[in-house]
């Protein structure tokens, strides 16, 4: 048995990476006053079909369950971010400022950085009109990449304003209800054969390609890259109209960052989706929004790429798979008081393990060296002392088994 295309199982050492990758996620949001937040998998497929607009709804994986419910299990969290500040806006002061990390699902051709699930950290701030935000989004963003060892000759963020694109079709009498297929039209561009492009743009498409070969030009675009050159971060982005985004429900600024080598798809994608609470609270309710998602899937692939990265990322998960003492029992008669100082020394909160069974003593020490301990304690003929042995200098010292927790205690190299 097999798991499904596209699904896959997390081994110890993919566990690690995930958790490195969550961790990092969470330590950014915070210093940016992100407070963590959650949803459900599972949502009505209405709530997609309303607002995140057709590819997303042709990858759903949907069925009908036992009650009759039409449901899906969730490709993205904004619809649900919507749905759950309607109903409880009134309980927090405004802006809200709101991350999460959770696993996402769409039935999706399976390809490199692109599964069937992946997991998701999603960054929004609600109620904030000003650019302000936007550019705290922006900064936030990049900061989570350089939290990875990232650097500016690895990546950069393309930010673009969807409203450079409504004006123009504006300014060419394009009707409104043809916007939502030309933004389509735009953001495919880049993927798909210039031909079919052109075809799909009719008789917009030399002006269209003239403004994308020119990168467009538009003043509040020029003010967010002022907005992070304040804080040194302008090096990091550049504008580019040609990034619209797929999801339907953007309204303003939006932006996605890419491996600067052009290696992989988006690491990540966001932006302004100030009309989706009104459209889901059916006009109750008016809160600007806006916010990005980043996969770990892209950014697991770019950080295996990227040496100074990778070494990074070993570095930390050696230190959070270590232990701090693996006991040798190298009498079994002496088992029973190792068993006993192993509980003692849990309860101190210090990371313990040893044999389950009788085993050469060689291969003990050989365990502690594989799992990292940092010191040895073996408990053998030396009783009532115990020898202790520091796994990185090879010393060596006896300690009365009474004395043995203070000691330990009072050793600077096992206090995190
Ligand atoms: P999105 O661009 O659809 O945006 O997805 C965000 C990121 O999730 C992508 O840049 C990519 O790294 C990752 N991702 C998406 N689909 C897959 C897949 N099939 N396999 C692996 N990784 C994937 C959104 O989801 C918006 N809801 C983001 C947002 C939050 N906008 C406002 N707030």
């Amino acid at each position: 048995m097999q798991a499904l295309p596209g699904f896959r199982d997390f081994l110890p050492d993919d566990c690690s990476e995930r958790n490195y990758i969550f961790a990092r996620w969470r330590e950014i949001a915070r210093r940016y006053g992100l407070v963590e937040w959650e949803g459900p998998v599972l949502e009505p497929t209405e709530l997609y079909k309303k607002k995140s607009g057709a590819e997303i709804v042709e990858q759903l994986f949907n069925f009908t369950d036992k009650g009759e419910r039409e449901v899906a299990l969730r490709p993205e969290l904004t619809p649900t971010l919507a749905r759950v500040v309607s109903a409880h806006e009134r309980e927090f002061k405004k802006p809200l400022k709101w991350f999460s990390i959770g696993q996402f699902f769409r039935y999706e051709k399976q390809q490199r950085g692109r599964l069937r699930e992946h997991f998701q950290l999603n960054c929004d701030v609600i109620g904030e009109a000003d650019l302000a935000a936007d550019i705290e989004l922006v900064a936030l963003c990049i900061d989570v990449l350089r939290a990875f060892g990232l650097e500016q000759k690895d990546f950069v963020v393309r930010i673009s304003d969807r409203e450079f694109w409504t004006d123009f079709f504006g300014n060419n009498n394009v009707p409104a209800e043809r916007w939502g297929d030309l933004l389509q039209t735009i953001d495919k561009s880049a993927r798909e054969p210039r031909e079919k492009t052109m075809e799909k743009l009719g008789e917009l498409a030399d002006p269209v390609l003239d403004a994308l070969k020119s990168g467009g030009k538009s003043a509040r675009l020029d003010q967010l890259v002022d907005g992070l050159r304040a804080r040194g971060l302008a090096d990091f982005v550049t504008i580019d109209v040609g990034i619209v985004r797929g999801l339907a429900y953007y309204t303003g600024i939006v932006f996605e960052a890419f491996d600067r080598a052009g290696k992989f798809r988006a690491i990540a994608g966001g932006g302004r989706y100030d009309n989706l609470i009104a459209q889901l609270s059916d006009g109750a309710l008016m809160l600007p929004a806006l916010g990005f998602a980043m996969g770990d899937v892209v950014l697991g692939e770019l950080i295996g790429e990227i040496p100074r990265a990778r070494q990074a990322m070993q570095k930390r998960i050696a230190n959070e798979r270590s232990i701090d003492i693996y006991i040798v029992i190298a009498k079994e008669e002496r088992r029973a008081d190792a068993i006993a100082r192993i509980q003692q020394l849990r309860d101190l909160g210090y990371r313990v393990d040893y044999p389950l069974t009788s085993t050469k003593v060689a291969r003990q020490f050989q365990a502690a060296e594989d799992l990292g301990a940092r010191i040895a304690l073996l408990f053998g003929d030396e009783w009532p002392q115990v020898k202790i042995k520091n796994m990185a200098t090879g010393e060596q010292q006896l300690v009365l088994h009474d004395g043995l927790l203070a000691h330990l205690q009072a050793q600077t190299s096992l206090s995190s």
